[in-house]
C-alpha cells in the first residue's frame, strides 16, 4: 500500500549487543538498505556504541551513502552541565545522529519520565536540530478498563504542549501499546489504526489538519516480518519502531520492506 507520507522504520536496540555486534549489524543493514525500497531507516544503538554505528554508516566522514540514519534512545533536556551519566541532544547531533527516541514506555515506567519531562526533552532535541520520535501508549490495565483514548490523549497533548506547528511538522510519533512491547502480542491492525487516527486528530488540534496530515506515526510493539504488511496497509500507520526484531538484519530489513 502506498502512503502519502514516506514511511520510517527505526530499530530500537535498547541495552543490547556489544561493539563488534553493533558494527556487524550496522554493516549488514547498510549494505542491504536498498532492499527496503522507499522508506527512511534509522538505527538507535545504546549511546556508548553510537560512534561505532556512525563510523560503520560513514557518518563520521560526513556522508551516509547507505541512506541509513542514526538515532539516540534518550537524551537529557539540558544542553550541558553537571548531569552525571546523561547524554545531551547536541552530543547526539555532533556524532551525526538525526533522530532521538523520547518518552519510550521503559523510560516512563522504569525511569520515572512524565509527560512534562518528555515535553522538555522534545523541545531540547528540536533545538539541537534532531527529529524527536515521541512514544505514547497505554498499559494493559488501561486498555482493559477502557482508558486507552484518555491515556493516549493526555500523553500526546502533554508531551507535545507548546510546540509550534512548524516544529510539530518535523516530529515523528510512535504509538506503542505497552502490553505489546516485547510480549509477542501485537495490536491488531484495527486496534492500531484506531489509535493512530486518534493521535492524528490530536496532532491536528495542536496544529492544523494540514500539518497533522504530514506527521509520521509509527506503530511499535512486537512488530515482526510476519505482521508488518498488515500494519503497513493501515492508512495512518507510517512505519514501525522495532525492538527485538531490529537485532537481526534479516528481520529488520523484511519489516522495512513491508513499509517500503
Ligand atoms: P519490541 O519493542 O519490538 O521488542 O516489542 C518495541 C519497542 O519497545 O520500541
Amino acid at each position: 500500500m502506498s502512503h502519502r507520507r514516506k514511511s520510517i522504520v527505526a530499530g530500537n536496540w535498547k541495552m543490547n549487543l556489544d561493539a563488534a555486534k553493533a558494527r556487524s549489524l550496522t554493516e549488514a543493514v547498510a549494505a542491504r538498505a536498498g532492499e527496503a525500497g522507499s522508506v527512511d531507516l534509522v538505527l538507535c544503538p545504546p549511546a556508548l556504541y553510537a560512534t561505532t554505528v556512525a563510523a560503520a554508516l560513514g557518518l563520521a566522514a560526513g556522508n551516509s551513502a547507505s541512506g541509513v540514519a542514526l538515532g539516540g534512545q534518550n537524551a537529557h533536556e539540558k544542553e550541558s552541565g553537571a548531569f552525571t551519566g546523561e547524554v545531551a541532544p547536541g552530543m547526539l547531533r555532533d556524532i551525526g545522529s538525526r533522530y532521538c527516541i523520547l518518552g519510550h514506555s521503559e523510560r516512563r515506567t522504569l525511569f520515572g519520565e512524565t509527560d512534562a519531562t518528555v515535553n522538555a526533552k522534545v523541545k531540547a532535541v528540536l533545538a539541537a536540530g534532531l527529529t524527536p520520535i515521541v512514544c505514547v501508549g497505554e498499559s494493559l490495565e488501561e486498555r482493559e478498563s477502557g482508558r486507552t483514548e484518555a491515556v493516549v490523549s493526555a500523553q500526546v497533548l502533554g508531551s507535545l504542549a507548546g510546540i509550534p506547528a512548524d516544529d510539530l511538522a518535523k516530529i515523528v510519533v510512535a504509538y506503542e501499546p505497552v502490553w505489546a512491547i516485547g510480549t509477542g502480542k501485537v495490536a491488531t491492525p484495527q486496534q492500531a489504526q484506531d489509535v493512530h487516527a486518534l493521535v492524528r486528530s490530536l496532532l491536528a488540534r495542536l496544529s492544523s489538519p494540514t500539518v497533522a496530515d504530514k506527521i509520521r506515526i509509527q506503530y511499535g510493539g512486537s512488530v515482526k516480518p510476519d505482521n508488518a504488511a498488515e500494519l503497513a496497509a493501515c492508512p495512518d500507520i507510517d512505519g514501525a519502531l522495532v525492538g527485538g526484531a531490529s537485532l537481526k538484519a534479516d528481520d529488520f530489513l523484511a519489516i522495512a520492506k513491508a513499509f517500503g
